[in-house]
């Protein structure tokens, strides 16, 4: 949800800085733009609607000659997507350029007080109040730049990760964070900034992640220096990055969603490793571990999550309570932390989050916090918010994940859920011993089942060719096939711009069935446990109202292959651990869909991977 960057040093900076750009595109592409002061102490601001390969044209007969630099690639909040709102924003008399990811809440009521000094805005963005403002403490205050951003965030309401560059100051970036991520990445003799250390991964591994209400001062020559608010000098933290290059290129894909589809099998056993012991029998989660008593106490697990997150955390309802018999709810975090929930110390609440940075999420892990829930978070990125503000917690492992839709992270997410609730099942006594062995035996054959299902890849590529016109589609499940329904239907919408819905099967009958004809696919997830029965009905209902079947069923299944219109068959498992694998053609349906029909996969419209506005 917008991406920023800052480089000062030795190398090209306008290359390090659109490169860096390349890497946070994920983040949003409605414009992006770049800021640089040069060594005679002039500031340049280039800046464009679309994409950041439209900036780099738009650069093509600039003078990019720089001492230091901002960049930004932007998700639209306030203002629709053009040139003029594009960031960076520059104060009116030229005097400071600022990149902003955030949501300014009081910036109307700042804007309004700027204008009444004679202030005169060029855009319809809340992040240029920041730079008015800024500049306008500067001058009045006669002060540095690095003291009026301070004053001035101290009169901001809202998020923000900042980096701002001065005129006559080609040594100089002040940053700030609040509630929006900043990571600063300390080279030899040159410094970088980003909003995740994507951008800068192949020129150092030393980072410090800024900490809400923390304002960094960057000087060429000088080590970095980081103050509070309040004026206090913070410690610096350097850590160091676990991430390589390898895993932030397409590897031979032509998208990182496909190449990230057929990762599963390695990022499910990156997943898993370590995590089941004693040949199947034993789950070791070290977040679990370690706090055993609050588990096993639990009175009820609350989980709150976003989007696909959300999807993952519906699983986990129906892995806990089945496997452990403590109740269980799952909220979106954006309803959970206005609904003034009831919780206390007995509740330990569970916060699911890919980016680790989901705003709605954060929020509502720290309300949980301060209600007096123990709280768990289980988040893919290493040193991101969520897992610094919740009590304990767990990683997924799957590596970074590029593709706008999730996909292996989705799959680990699951995975994760299904090893805590065999845990939490093993600590609290309500499982059979046995039954845990044969299905941790099972999970650690998971790599291989997927590798089984990715097979698949070319009969759903051809199947695609069907359907890729058709206007909208149904996914129905039951069971733990539910919330795999409600992740095929998603991951079709958002990449496709197809309508699909989905649906309980059963309760299919109670209105959605009205849309069926030949011309609504319906793809049923069916594959043998408790409820087949049952759903072969739904299946049989579809299609005596002349529906078209795309049914994914376990391998020999005879009776929906005789009713349905296309079969995909994936290998039979222990029914708790379906899902992972069933998720898998509909990754596969929806990525060749979209492929079809010619659309950006990586980088569908009006989404962003990390959002990080409420
Ligand atoms: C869909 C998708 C989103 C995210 C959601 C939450 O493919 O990726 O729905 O799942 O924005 O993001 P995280 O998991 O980062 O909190």
């Amino acid at each position: 949800m917008c991406g920023i960057v800052g480089y000062i040093g030795k190398g090209n900076v306008y290359d390090i800085l659109i490169k860096g750009l390349h890497r946070l595109e994920y983040r949003g592409y409605d414009s992006a733009g770049i800021a640089l002061v040069d060594k005679d102490g002039k500031l340049k601001v280039y800046k464009t609607k679309g994409k950041v390969s439209n900036l780099e044209d738009y650069c093509q007969d600039k003078n990019t000659e720089a001492g230091a630099g901002i960049a930004h690639t932007r998700w639209a909040t306030h203002g629709e997507p053009s040139d003029k709102n594009a960031h960076p924003h520059y104060s009116e008399d030229g005097n400071l350029a600022l990149v902003h990811n955030g949501t300014i809440e009081n910036y109307k009521i700042l804007k309004d007080a700027l204008e009444q000094h004679g202030c005169k805005f060029q855009s319809e963005t809340d992040t240029e109040v920041l730079v008015q403002l800024i500049e306008y403490i500067k001058v009045k205050n006669n002060c540095s730049l690095a003291d009026a951003v301070r004053e001035a965030m101290n009169q901001v309401v809202g998020a923000y990760a900042i980096a701002v560059v001065e005129k006559d100051k080609p040594d100089t970036i002040i940053a700030a964070r609040k509630s929006s991520p900043l990571v600063i990445g300390i080279g030899d003799d040159e410094t970088f900034l980003a909003s995740d250390a994507t951008p800068f991964v192949e020129y150092t591994k030393d980072v410090v992640y800024l900490k809400d209400e923390e304002i960094a001062i960057i000087k060429q020559g000088e080590p970095l220096k980081v103050l509070t608010l309040d004026n206090r000098e913070s410690k610096i933290d350097v850590t160091t990055l676990e991430l390589s290059i390898s895993q932030l290129e397409k590897g031979g894909y032509p998208h990182f969603m496909l190449k990230e589809i057929f990762e599963q099998p390695d990022t499910l056993r990156d997943c898993i490793r370590g995590r089941i012991i004693d040949g199947g029998g034993k789950i070791n989660i070290s977040g679990l571990n370690d706090n055993k008593e609050k588990f096993c106490e639990a009175k009820r697990i609350v989980i709150v999550a976003c989007g696909t997150s959300w999807h993952a955390a519906l699983l986990g309802k129906y892995l806990i309570q089945d496997m452990c018999r403590i109740p269980v709810e799952v909220e979106y975090a954006s309803e959970f932390r206005y609904s003034n929930p009831v919780l206390d110390d007995k509740d330990v609440v569970i916060a699911i989050s890919q980016s680790g940075e989901t705003a709605d999420t954060l929020a509502a892990a720290k309300i949980a916090r301060e209600m007096g829930a123990f709280v768990f978070g289980i988040s893919n990125s290493v040193g991101s918010s969520i897992p610094r503000e919740t009590d304990s917690g767990t990683y997924i492992h799957v590596g970074p994940e590029i593709g706008v839709a999730s996909t292996k992270a989705f799959t680990g997410q699951v995975m994760v859920l299904t090893l805590l609730a065999l845990g939490i099942a093993q600590m609290r006594n309500t499982m059979d011993e046995a039954k845990i062995k044969e299905i941790g035996r099972e999970v650690l054959h998971i790599p291989e089942y997927v590798q089984e299902v990715l097979k698949l890849n070319d009969t759903i590529e051809r199947l695609s060719l069907i359907y890729t016109y058709a206007r909208n589609f149904l996914y129905l499940g039951r069971g733990y096939s539910y919330p795999v329904a409600l992740e095929g239907a998603l991951k079709l919408k958002e990449i496709s711009y197809i309508h699909a819905e989905g649906y309980p099967a059963a309760e299919m009958k109670h209105g959605p069935i009205a849309l069926i004809d030949a011309e609504m696919p319906s793809v049923i997830i069916a594959p043998q446990d408790h409820l087949y029965e049952k759903i072969v009905s739904n299946v049989q209902q579809v299609k005596a109202r002349g529906g078209n079947i795309i049914a994914i069923v376990t391998k020999g299944d005879t009776v929906i292959r005789n009713i349905a219109d296309h079969v995909l068959e994936v290998p039979e498992l222990p029914e708790c651990l379906t899902p992972i694998i069933t998720s898998i053609p509909l990754q596969l349906l929806s990525y060749y869909i979209a492929i079809n029909k010619g659309k950006d996969v990586d980088m569908p419209r009006n989404l962003a991977k990390s959002v990080t506005v409420e």
